[in-house]
């Protein structure tokens, strides 16, 4: 992996930190007003209308074609799931979303997976396995220190918590474009990556299944990721400023 990065202009900082506490706001929105009953697309229809609401669009509409608002991905799902009509929400489900959205030309993108029932030991301990790696992560992302070394830190404590960890799809830098240099896996075994200097906005986001690492992309949509082995997953993803001192975590609201 390389060492690219972007720095990030004070300029620029200012309408990334805009953005993405408007896309935390719209995250936890979405999140609020899920429920059992309503269809994937339904939940698909409400982020577009509340992102819209907000002064921004989605970041992810129309992104290398995809066809959702945001990513709804349910159960065995990892990323990327679309919403649709004959998709109902049940009580019994857990649910991940992930929410993009442009404004002033700046992007924030951030995820969280909830259900809405009592937990059974192990959905407790995938969602917060996950949350903590991904909490683990940012603790990790201080200056001077490297990529590798918050991909050591999800990694770490996924292994901890006896949970598969998704090789295919990684975190990223973010702000100006969604997706930027540098990559941030969840797993290590690539090297150092890039050094961390104030200015750097990352995406941390950890996707650990309660089975194997393993995923398959489905033929038909070419979107939809699920675990190979049918296995529940979560996805949790921050955003960061690296600074001085301790990251700021700029989706920072407050269901997470
Ligand atoms: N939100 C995803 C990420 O965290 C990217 C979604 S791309 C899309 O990087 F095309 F599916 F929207
Ligand atoms: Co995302
Ligand atoms: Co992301």
């Amino acid at each position: 992996m390389s060492g690219k990065r972007i720095i990030h202009t004070p300029e620029e900082i200012k309408r990334i930190r805009r953005a993405a506490e408007v896309t935390a706001g719209v995250r936890d929105e979405i999140a609020r007003l899920a429920h059992p009953g309503m269809t994937t697309f339904d939940l698909d229809q409400l982020a577009g209308t509340l992102i819209n609401a907000s002064g921004g669009r989605s970041a992810f509409k129309n992104y290398h074609g995809y066809p959702g608002y945001i990513c709804i991905s349910v159960n065995d799902v990892v990323v990327h799931g679309i919403g649709r009509p004959d998709q109902i929400i049940t009580e019994d489900d857990i649910v991940s979303i992930d929410v993009g959205v442009n404004i002033d030309n700046a992007i924030g993108d951030t995820a969280l997976t909830f259900g809405f029932k009592e937990p059974s030991s192990d959905v407790k301990r995938l969602l917060e396995g996950t949350r903590q790696a991904l909490m683990d992560g940012i603790a990790a992302a201080r200056r001077g220190a490297y990529v590798r070394d918050i991909s050591a830190a999800v990694e770490k404590c996924a292994r901890r918590n006896k949970l598969g960890v998704v090789r295919e799809y990684v975190g990223h830098g973010c702000g100006i474009q969604l997706h930027e240099p540098p990559e941030v896996p969840n797993y290590t075994g690539f090297g150092k990556g890039a050094r961390l200097e104030p200015g750097m906005v990352l995406c941390i986001e950890p996707m650990l299944n309660l089975g194997t690492d393993s995923v398959k992309l489905d033929r038909k949509d070419n979107w939809t990721v699920r675990t190979a082995d049918g296995s529940l997953s979560a996805h949790f993803e921050h955003m960061i400023l690296i600074t001085e001192n301790e990251p700021e975590v700029l989706t920072w609201q407050k269901t997470m």
